[in-house]
């Protein structure tokens, strides 16, 4: 299977590593074979090209990994690549939250697959959980820690006394940090990854119109008194559903020492959810970070090698936002 890369930050390259390091009998079968860059940069690899059309014309790509991350051209490069019949996984959560949707039935139209494993909970499987989830229960409950960035932060000013700005300057270092690490602390990339999962959960295109409350403004004082009261804080994202209503939020909360989510260090992400006859489902594991999120790209293009479906969704469902929903737990 022949691979283009947009984008070569740091999922790209961590796609482009894996996939060359070949490991397994399967990731040799797969072949990078033009990588998009931004205009202007240097070309250090002799496939590497800066014109998407020449990537989508090109009858010899197979599947396009999209990792440019933001909406545009993100988008349009997606749309433009399902439409020239190659399949697409992204692991951009921005654009996926955005135009699921739209994506979905493009590549339907043009008889290819849209993959998004990557989007959510980095290395974790925790859409192919939900799915799975979904076969036999309705998901009526997901909440979580869904960003690496902000528990690195938090934890480490926990554990280590170190000061907000240190700590985000050494998740940025180590890559876990978005190119502006203002979606991290403040709650955007977490409220994508709630959308994304509360849409394929309700089977309905969950918009952005709920609240979120960021971390920014949370210091070491208050990270050190917390602990003193044996409490943790964690930046946590909720959906809920009660029959055709729902409600999602995004916000710090503390938790006890005992709790599992007290217990979720560095860069880790803790993302539970509950069905009538599962019970309480819980995925823990890297939640950002090179090779961990690129993982997560690599199972989804091996899905469609291999020939696995993922669960088909038409976002169809009728469902009204009701605030008081995930409120309830606090009263
Ligand atoms: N910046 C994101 C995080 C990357 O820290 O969780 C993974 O989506």
């Amino acid at each position: 299977m022949n691979i283009a890369i947009l984008g070569y930050g740091t999922i790209g390259s961590g796609v482009h590593q894996i996939v060359e390091e070949g490991a397994t009998l399967l990731t040799k079968s797969l072949h990078v074979t033009r990588i998009l860059i931004r205009k202007g940069k240097e070309k250090t690899l002799p496939y590497m090209c800066d014109d998407i059309d020449d990537i989508v014309n090109d009858p010899a790509v197979d599947l396009v990994v999209e990792t440019m991350g933001g909406i545009e051209p993100a988008h349009t490069y997606i749309l433009k690549a399902l439409e020239h019949g190659k399949h697409v996984v992204t692991a951009n959560k921005a654009v996926v939250a955005a135009y699921l949707k739209d994506f979905n039935e493009c590549a339907k139209e043009n008889n290819v697959k849209f993959y998004y494993e990557a989007s959510t909970g980095g290395g974790i499987p925790c859409i192919a959980g939900l799915e799975k989830a979904l076969r036999i229960d309705e998901v009526d409950e997901i909440h979580g820690i869904f960003n690496g960035t902000s528990n690195f932060i938090l934890d480490h000013m926990q554990r280590y006394g170190t000061s907000f700005e240190e700590v985000l300057k050494e998740a940025q270092r180590l890559g876990y940090a978005e190119a502006d690490p203002s979606a991290d602390i403040d709650g955007y990339d977490v409220c994508n990854k709630l959308r994304i999962s509360a849409s394929i959960a309700y089977d309905y295109h969950v918009p952005d119109n709920f609240p979120v409350f960021g971390i920014r403004n949370i210091t070491k004082e208050d990270v050190m008194y917390f602990k003193s009261m044996n409490r943790s804080v964690r930046f946590i994202a909720k959906t809920k559903r009660d029959g055709d209503r729902y409600s999602c939020v995004v916000e710090p909360i503390l938790f006890k020492e005992s709790d599992l989510e007290a217990n979720t260090q560095d860069n880790y992400n803790l993302i539970s959810m509950h069905g009538k006859t599962i019970g309480d489902l819980k995925f823990y594991g890297q939640g950002a970070g090179k090779l961990a999120t690129a993982n997560a790209v690599v199972q989804d293009i091996l899905d469609i090698l291999e020939g696995k479906e993922h669960m088909e969704r038409k976002y169809e469902n009728k469902m009204k936002y009701d605030t008081t929903i995930c409120r309830r737990d606090y009263v």
